[in-house]
């Protein structure tokens, strides 16, 4: 059972989406990062949802800090965060019948039967609260060391909306946007397609678009540990991701003579003219801007009738979902990506500069 990642900082999510609630486990954290509340409560409520674009299920995500915090700073000791969930609502979910493209059934044959099936369970989008919480860990930390992500919605269904920015306070205004867009005619076309899918009983996906800044040259391993192979397995991880993909969008387009990043010599270091390398080479960072493409898939429970499968009798039968759910992931999903490239930045820099890397005293 694999629910971490991580050499130096390693990340443990547990919980259920209808259980006592959900959390995090943060092991080999630097001590004496200061802990922001008000920060870690803030990206919280960029997760939740609002309005008609999101489900209708409203948890407080009164997170609660169980360990590994004395005096508003990390000790260095494993830290656990544990956020209850208080609004659950298991009657809307059929057992036996799975969900088609939800994890119901990958569940059922790997656990037997023996899986928590309400609110899809441990497979459930909302453990990734505990991951927007641990995330708000070391973000105020990294930004202190000058690394700053954001993540926007690039596209919705076929809808283009926004590029991301990779100068500072352009970043910083889409990480702290309330859904990864700083253009109010983007936010208005984006709530536009989502609510006509979800008026049709349906659900739209979309790509979310990252860049991390500030990062030293030389983070990140040779072949398999490498800068995009680190991102992309953690990402991997968020639910309902389907793609990941670095540097420019059609690079296996274009002709070398064109894909290649020229060298320049920019404030007294060396720097490159474009990049389509998204700041990566042989798995490791060259100093400029990491961006990468993270693509999420419709959400799989729609209200229209959908063949799906009896698990105990075999018969074929018609499910109409039922219950609340987002009629698009990709709004609450970008501070998720946010949040996991930053503890994987995080994770990096400890590997390479100790477990002191991120300590703010
Ligand atoms: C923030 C977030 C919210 C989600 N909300 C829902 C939802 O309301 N309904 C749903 O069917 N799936 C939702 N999902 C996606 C499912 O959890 C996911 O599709 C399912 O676990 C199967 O995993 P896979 O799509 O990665 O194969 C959400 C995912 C995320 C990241």
């Amino acid at each position: 059972m694999k629910n971490s990642f991580g050499n130096a900082i390693n990340i443990t999510l547990f919980g259920e989406s209808h259980g006592a609630g959900v959390g995090v486990l943060i092991d080999g954290i630097a001590p004496g990062i200061k802990i922001d509340e008000d920060f870690i409560a803030h990206q919280l409520t960029l997760r939740r949802p609002s309005g008609k674009i999101s489900t209708a299920r409203r948890e407080p995500d009164e997170y609660v800090i169980q360990s590994g915090v004395y005096n508003g700073y990390t000790t260095g000791a494993p830290l656990c965060i544990f956020i209850p969930n208080t609004d659950t609502r298991s009657r809307d979910y059929t057992p036996g019948l799975p969900r088609p493209s939800h994890a119901d059934l990958t569940a059922h044959e790997k656990y037997h039967g023996f899986e928590d099936y309400r609110g899809g369970g441990h497979f459930s989008g909302r453990l990734t609260a505990a991951l927007v919480a641990a995330g708000a860990i070391v973000i105020p930390a990294l930004r202190e060391k000058g690394i700053y992500i954001g993540t926007c919605i690039n596209r919705i269904d076929r809808i283009g909306l926004s590029d991301i920015p990779t100068d500072r306070e352009g970043l910083l205004a889409v990480a702290e946007s309330d859904y990864g867009l700083t253009d109010d005619y983007a936010i208005a076309m984006m709530k536009d397609t989502i609510e006509l899918a979800a008026s049709e009983g349906d659900s739209v996906g979309g790509v979310l678009e990252t860049a991390i800044i500030g990062l030293p040259a030389g983070l990140g391993e040779p072949w398999f540990d490498g800068v995009e192979s680190q991102i992309a397995s953690a990402v991997f991880g968020i639910p309902a991701v389907k793609s990941v993909a670095f540097g420019a969008k059609d690079i296996e387009t274009m002709r070398g003579s064109r894909a290649n990043d020229a060298f320049i010599v920019k404030d007294g270091k060396i720097a490159t003219a474009t990049n389509n390398s998204g700041g990566i080479q042989g798995g490791i960072t060259n100093g400029m801007p990491v961006i990468f493409r993270t693509a999420i898939k419709p959400t799989p429970s729609i209200s229209q009738n959908q063949l799906t499968v009896n698990m105990q009798t075999l018969e074929e039968t018609v499910l109409g979902v039922k219950g609340r759910h987002d009629p698009c992931i990709v709004p609450r999903a970008r501070i998720v990506i946010d949040s996991v490239a930053a503890l994987v930045v995080a994770d990096m820099l400890t590997v390479r500069y100790g477990s002191d890397a991120l300590t703010t005293k």
